[in-house]
């Protein structure tokens, strides 16, 4: 090879290499953005939601592989109000409520149908409360169950990670009760093992199991209620003040113009008199 040929060659090698850093600068991952309001995104132009699905009604699929719900029409609502649209993330709840997801820029806020509790409180910062809710006992229908008590020597299933497995938890020990607790990774799988007559009875916040026995008639039913008296609550990374703001302020909107009300109807029903 002469030399000439060896210079065009180190030519082109140069070439391509400003070709790559060009590419590679281009295709760098996104650091994030910020709104014109000011507040900073993990993702710039969306609101990246963590959620944990299924939880209907409050987050699911739809028949074309949407996640739609009440919790999603209400951070849409957020999303609108900083000119951004949502992206959902599907991600286990363990990493949503010990505020993981968060801190390690997975998403900007969690919507999961999530309970304001003390200990969550120590990571995560919460928005007013804008749904509460309790805990129900739901069996496969004409099962004669009303009370824990009644479960001794049975299976009892619960959602692992949530207020009602802890709550089962807490009681059963409470009052030394002999139930057989199992512990499911999501309310699909519970809810299967509930109708496959895996366990006899099974937990979770009573609007799950309306919408449940909404979508399969006659095939389970509450059987007992527990007064937990929960309110969810959505999430920032602690410290983000000012996505917490935005939060807050589409609530309060939503709540004083009927929005609220109107996404109430739509994904939870007849709201109850207060
Ligand atoms: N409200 C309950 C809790 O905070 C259950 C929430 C489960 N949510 C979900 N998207 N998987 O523990």
């Amino acid at each position: 090879m002469n030399i000439r040929a060896n210079a065009r060659q180190a030519a082109a090698l140069t070439a391509s290499a400003i070709l790559a850093i060009g590419i590679t600068g281009c295709a760098k991952e996104d650091t994030g953005g910020t709104t014109e309001t000011g507040v900073a995104l993990v993702k710039s132009g969306v609101l990246t939601t963590c959620t944990h699905l299924p939880y209907a009604p409050f987050q699911a699929k739809d028949a074309s592989g949407k996640v739609v719900g009440f919790d999603v029409a209400l951070i849409d609502l957020v999303a609108a109000k900083l000119n951004v649209k949502q992206e959902i993330v599907d991600t286990p709840f363990e990493g949503i409520k010990s505020g993981a997801d968060l801190n390690s820029g997975k998403c900007d806020v969690a919507a999961a149908g999530m309970t304001i509790t003390d200990e969550r409180k120590q990571v995560l910062d919460f928005s007013e409360p804008y749904f509460d809710a309790t805990q129900a006992l739901a069996v496969v229908t004409g099962k004669k169950v009303a009370t824990l008590e009644e479960l001794a020597g049975k299976r009892l299933g619960v959602q692992g990670g949530t207020t009602g497995e802890e709550y089962i938890n807490a009681t059963v020990k409470e009052k030394g009760l002999k139930i057989e607790v199992v512990s499911y990774r999501d309310l699909a799988a519970l809810q299967q093992a509930l109708a496959t007559n895996q366990v006899e009875a099974a937990v979770n916040d009573l609007p799950v199991w309306n919408e449940y026995i909404k979508a399969n008639p006659g095939k389970v039913e509450v059987a007992a209620g527990f007064d937990t008296g929960e309110q969810y609550g959505f999430a920032v990374k602690k410290g983000n003040a000012k996505l917490l703001e935005a939060v807050n302020q589409a609530i309060t909107a939503a709540r004083g113009d009927g929005t609220y009300d109107k996404i109430y109807a739509e994904w939870i029903g007849e709201k109850p008199a207060s």
